[in-house]
């Protein structure tokens, strides 16, 4: 992995030039060039023109916009090929290959500032970041706007949710022509091109600066980078380098999910040891709560009492769920506690809350708790209790935590996906994970694959999840979001509703559908969401005990965007398999074609949807199948409309090969 200076420079300014980057198997190019000094680039995949030639460059507050008047200095490339382990995720081995090429650019005339664009290319797609290096005329600068342009043929189709929202990210995606996007789109923005490729375009390693969303400006598809309340997108200490704009590749709809390039432009992990941390499943005193049979403030329905909760662990314990999420513990509930975030207090549990008794019984019960740490958005009120809230959890024995930032502004003013709020959610990782805790965060900042960096950081809400059910969910959510929001990583989407037909929230799913989600969405945390009652007797709740959130290899099996998804993963801890496979409104039969699957054969646990059952009737007719399977084999499985299917695939021992 040497790196080579390629070209020096004479007297010369060289303020026309292009250079190609191309992709380890050559597929993929990037160009990058100077045009009569301004900053362009485009990318072709197959010689197919995906990004057309788009400008580069930023405009500054009291300054010049820096990205038209460069030259070139001199050219740095180099071929990386390693592999890495994961601490945990949705793959242990991560294969790390890719072109890198930094053009490092001088301005011709004064204030004559140093920019370097760094590429990447990837086999499945191409990042690029400014650095900007400490000037001779400034130590920090402010960003008005940031330049960069995705162009595109405009009849591409987009799954896009919009920015800048009261409810942040909790949208459903909309399906329009490029050409209909009409406000700024939050990212993974994924787009299907007229020549029948996928690309999603995102960004990695977002610390310190706003976050991009993407804005249609007549011809141009460009950043927007969130503001902070004084206006500008930014304020940038030198030297700096900005998050890295990334577009991922793919043939196929289902390959977008197999790229692992966002975590390869992440940095290694900076914790000095990783050991400690634990993916899990989690019950919680929590759904019941959404429906209204419980509160969150104190009083005769409070859910979060000394008894409830140890009753709720001793369901834990019973039905082998390691953890256990709380909310509702401490004082502050009451009253509109949305409009309250000054309130919150985060040492003080409510006196009907007995935590000593409550974390001791949790420990000799082996279960582990899970705090909750809602802000309200109040983020000053939170960030004062900071370092005392994670030391109170840690003095308790308590491993995790769950934030949350309801309302429409930090401290009412500040956007979340601002550079204000990427700062605040990155304080709360450091400080967590200095006193040993893992994060699950709502309402967070979306997934840029810091958690490669910051391993504590487990999962985040930050899409529409299972408590939008009881009318804010299609049956189509659940085969978008592989394609777009998780393709910025873990997703704490809460399923595992088996009490479908309930009067309060009406889940748009069958009973096997809720089960497949456990496998079509990757998340350290999965919550194992309903009341425990509803898991009695249900010979179906035992895919939820066996199914892991750790995994070893991930395979994607089918799909298409909005119809149906289907993919496969190998459990970190075991030989075993598992399926999930989920559909829209439509039902459907696939063919599963086995060969993924190790030179064992298996028995294969199969749950699907009985031939009766649909998300509106009968959504709770799953039937329970057993076959032997090898990988020469095909299934063909059916998915009732708003349905799916989930099926463990095991490794016969002996023993059963010969019953
Ligand atoms: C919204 C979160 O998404 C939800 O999980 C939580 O229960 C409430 N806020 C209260 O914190």
């Amino acid at each position: 992995m040497i790196g080579i200076f390629r070209r020096l420079f004479g007297r010369k300014k060289t303020i026309n030039f292009s250079h190609d980057v191309f992709s380890p198997n050559g597929r993929i190019r990037a160009t990058f060039s100077l045009k009569q000094g301004q900053m362009v680039y485009s990318v072709k995949k197959d010689e197919v023109v995906l990004i057309r030639e788009s400008k580069l460059g930023f405009e500054l507050k009291d300054d010049q916009p820096i990205g038209s008047r460069l030259s070139l200095v001199r050219v740095y490339d180099r071929d990386v090929n390693n592999t890495w382990e994961t601490v945990c995720g949705e793959e242990k081995t991560i294969i790390n290959r890719y072109s890198e090429t930094a053009f490092y650019l001088t301005e011709t005339g004064e204030p004559k500032r140093l920019i370097t664009i760094r590429f990447k290319v990837f086999n499945d797609g191409v990042a690029f970041r400014y650095e900007i290096p400490v000037q001779v005329s400034a130590k920090e600068l402010v960003i008005l706007d940031e330049k960069t342009e995705f162009n595109m043929d405009f009849n591409n189709e987009a799954w896009w949710i919009p920015a800048y929202q009261p409810d942040r990210y909790e949208y459903l995606h909309q399906k329009t022509p490029v050409s209909s996007i009409n406000q700024s789109v939050h990212t993974p923005l994924t787009i299907q091109t007229t020549g029948d490729s996928y690309i999603s375009i995102h960004e990695a390693a977002l610390y310190d600066y706003g976050e991009m969303t993407i804005e249609r400006v007549g011809e141009v598809l460009k950043s927007d980078i969130t503001p902070l309340s004084d206006g500008s997108c930014a304020h940038i200490g030198l030297p700096f380098n900005t998050p890295w704009r990334t577009i991922t590749i793919a043939g196929r709809a289902a390959d977008l999910t197999l790229s692992r390039m966002i975590l390869n432009l992440n940095d290694p992990p900076k914790l000095a040891s990783t050991d400690w941390i634990k993916p899990t499943k989690y019950m919680g005193i929590w759904w019941a709560m959404h429906l209204g049979e419980y509160t969150w403030s104190n009083g005769e329905r409070h859910g979060a009492t000394t008894e409830n909760t140890m009753k709720y662990i001793n369901y834990c314990r019973s039905y082998g769920i390691p953890a256990l999420l709380i909310e509702g513990w401490n004082e502050s509930w009451n009253g509109d506690w949305v409009d309250n975030g000054a309130m919150f207090n985060f040492t003080k549990p409510y006196s009907d809350f007995d935590i000593k008794k409550i974390t001791d019984y949790a420990k000799r019960s082996g279960i582990d708790l899970i705090g909750h740490h809602e802000t309200a958005g109040d983020v000053a009120n939170y960030e004062r209790q900071l370092p005392a809230a994670m030391s109170y959890l840690h003095s308790l024995g308590i491993r995790y935590v769950k934030t949350g930032y309801v309302g429409s502004r930090m401290n009412h003013q500040e956007h979340h996906h601002s550079q204000f709020g990427v700062r605040h959610y990155q304080k709360v990782v450091e400080m967590a994970a200095k006193y040993g805790i893992m994060v699950d965060v709502h309402e967070p900042i979306k997934g840029t694959g810091t958690e490669r960096t910051w391993p504590n950081m487990l999962t985040r809400e930050g899409a529409r999840g299972q408590e939008y059910e009881g009318g804010g969910m299609t049956p189509e959510h659940a085969t978008v979001i592989p394609f777009t929001r998780c393709l910025a990583g873990g997703f704490d989407y809460t399923p595992g509703v088996f009490d479908i037909p309930n009067f309060t929230k009406r889940v748009a799913s069958t009973l096997a559908r809720q089960l497949a989600l456990y496998v079509t969405i990757y998340s350290a945390m999965h919550m194992v969401a309903d009341r425990p009652r509803y898991y009695k007797d249900q010979p179906a709740f035992k895919f939820i005990q066996d199914v892991p959130v750790n995994w070893q290899k991930t395979v994607p099996l089918l799909g298409e965007i909005g119809e149906y998804f289907v993919t496969a993963r190998k459990d970190r801890d075991s030989e075993d398999w598992y399926i999930g496979g989920v559909t829209d409104e439509n039902s459907r039969r696939v063919n599963l074609y086995l060969d993924f699957l190790d030179e064992v054969q298996y028995i294969a646990e199969i749950y699907c949807d009985s031939h009766d059952a649909h998300y509106r009737d009968h959504p709770l007719n799953v039937t329970l199948l057993n076959k032997i399977v090898n990988k020469n084999d095909k299934l063909d499985v059916y998915i009732a409309p708003g349905g799916g299917f989930a099926i463990r695939l095991k490794p016969l021992s002996n023993k059963e090969e010969k019953k």
